[in-house]
């Protein structure tokens, strides 16, 4: 085959349409991105190609997500990544070549679930020359976690974090030219690489960066650390990005940031989180709008106001409390009381009246008294979210919350959960229900598991809804009349 493109006089635009067997690998790679990544993808393909005739079958891949939404659209990009360079998908891990664990440190037990893996995957390595094992994500920031890989784990191939998942492509280039574990890892970035393939898990859903890493650090949370200073992507770059999916059938989008409120106040022409949603209500072909997380101290009443007028941002917010103490909330460096809280929980409702309500909640935050505890209740009362997750607090080294000497003894985190997420599902299932008789938008996202006369959509306020149906139904909105709720989710019959 001819060789013939150098990619070095490729521009930005094409380079993502370009064959990457015809790329010329004998001219030294750009110095530039996202063309000098194009360039490894193109490398490694030739590396699978020859793998893969030597084992006489194509070279597969397998990626786990663990952890928030953020972390499953970088998997998108990992997945997008390894296609360019030859890999096909496998579902089941037990039979992938390459196998990626994208990994969440947000509670400890994400991380033991990890090392559980690991440990499992050392036998199956012993058994197939061509398999390769790589770990990312934000446990992967944590000093700590790489010693402890490089010293018990030593047949993982390649580590890298959060803030060069872009590299991904050249780091497995690397390792496929030596026989090191290959480990790069970066404190910070300021660096934001557009224009890498991704390829999505649904076709007609899909999460978009707006911003990276988070500037608010509460005191028991780990993310500013892994994930770095908050950078928000250019408006201009996010509109294109979602105009062509929206050309290639999405329908619904997920806007993605740690803290989308304070989305554009850092870019050189600062531009609000409720214009952008403005800006991208006009895209034609994407039908419903969602973003994730809100943090109630940036929660503007532009904010609000757009929402209300909108035609298809979802009537949903998840508005993180984390506790309903006054006095927690200050120990915690969130910068909000509870009355603060309540007062915006009303200023939404009373704007947006069927708004849905989600939260996040955390349980046995040092120094919490059952005092503390019964304040969270109580706004868990008052607000009647449609569904709250609720987390028993996790001792994150290097945070200001891990060194606090009153932390709350297991026994009372547990009685305390156990209090908690009875009374959440005890007003979630009655909240749940007031959609009962009426008729609403459902966009259908796949066959139902157990029942192949039925498939499973969603509401704009996330709640699941099953109704008969077929394939062809999937990716697109239908009026649903709600017959009868189950708790969290309703049967229904098709409207039309
Ligand atoms: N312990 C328990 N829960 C935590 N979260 C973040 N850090 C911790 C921690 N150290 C929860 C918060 C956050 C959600 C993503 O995870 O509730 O909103
Ligand atoms: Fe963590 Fe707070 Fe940032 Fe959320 S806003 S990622 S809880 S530091």
């Amino acid at each position: 085959m001819y060789n013939s493109i150098d990619l070095r006089d490729v521009s930005v635009e094409e380079v993502r349409g370009i064959d990457l067997d015809l790329v010329d690998l004998a001219v030294p790679a750009p110095e530039y991105e996202p063309q000098r990544q194009f360039y490894f993808m193109a490398k490694c393909r030739r590396y699978v190609k020859t793998m893969s005739e030597k084992a006489g079958r194509p070279m597969t891949f397998f990626t786990q997500t663990f952890g928030c939404q953020m972390n499953a659209r970088d998997s998108e990009k990992l997945t997008g990544i390894l296609e360019q360079a030859g890999y096909v998908m496998e579902e089941d891990e037990n039979k992938a070549d390459f196998v990626i664990y994208n990994t969440c440190t947000v509670r400890e037990n994400a991380n033991l679930r990890v090392y559980g893996r690991l440990g499992q995957l050392k036998r199956r390595k012993k058994e197939n020359p061509h398999m390769m094992i790589g770990l990312c994500g934000c446990m992967m920031q944590e000093p700590e976690v790489v010693e402890k890989i490089k010293t018990s784990y030593r047949h993982v191939d390649l580590i890298f974090g959060t803030h060069n998942i872009y590299r991904f492509a050249e780091l497995l280039c690397e390792r496929m030219e030596s026989d090191r574990m290959i480990i790069d890892i970066w404190k910070d970035t300021d660096k934001i690489v557009e224009n890498l393939p991704a390829e999505r898990k649904y076709s007609f859903k899909s999460g978009v960066n707006i911003m990276f890493g988070c500037n608010n650090f509460c005191s028991y949370c780990i993310v500013p650390y892994v994930r770095g200073r908050e950078r928000s992507r250019n408006p201009k770059d996010i509109i294109e990005e979602i105009k062509r999916l929206a050309d290639d059938g999405v329908v619904e989008i997920m806007l993605l940031g740690q803290n989308v409120n304070s989305y554009g106040k850092t870019l050189d022409n600062p531009v609000t989180f409720a214009q952008l949603l403005q800006e991208v209500e006009k895209i034609d072909g994407i039908e419903r709008i969602r973003f994730m997380t809100s943090h109630p101290k940036d929660l503007s009443d532009e904010l609000i106001q757009v929402m209300a007028k909108s035609k298809k941002i979802c009537r949903h917010l998840h508005l993180p409390v984390q506790s309903g103490s006054t006095r927690i909330l200050k120990e915690m460096n969130r910068r909000y009381t509870k009355e603060q809280y309540m007062s915006l929980v009303e200023r939404i409702r009373a704007a947006i009246p069927d708004i849905s309500l989600t939260t996040d909640i955390i349980v046995g935050f040092p120094g919490e008294t059952e005092e503390d505890f019964l304040e969270t209740l109580d706004v868990v009362r008052k607000v009647r979210y449609d569904s709250a997750f609720t987390f028993q607090y996790s001792r994150r080294t290097g945070t200001p919350a891990a060194v606090k000497e009153n932390q709350v003894p297991a026994d009372v985190v547990q009685d305390r959960f156990d209090r908690l997420l009875a009374e959440v599902q005890k007003i979630s299932a009655e909240t749940c229900s007031v959609y009962t008789d009426t008729t609403q938008t459902v966009l259908v996202e796949s066959m139902n598991d157990h029942d192949p006369e039925l498939v499973t959509g969603r509401m704009g306020n996330n709640i699941l809804v099953h109704f008969p149906g077929d394939a062809s139904m999937i990716g697109t909105l239908k009026e649903v009349y709600l017959r009868e709720c189950r708790g969290f989710y309703y049967l229904g019959e098709l409207r039309e």
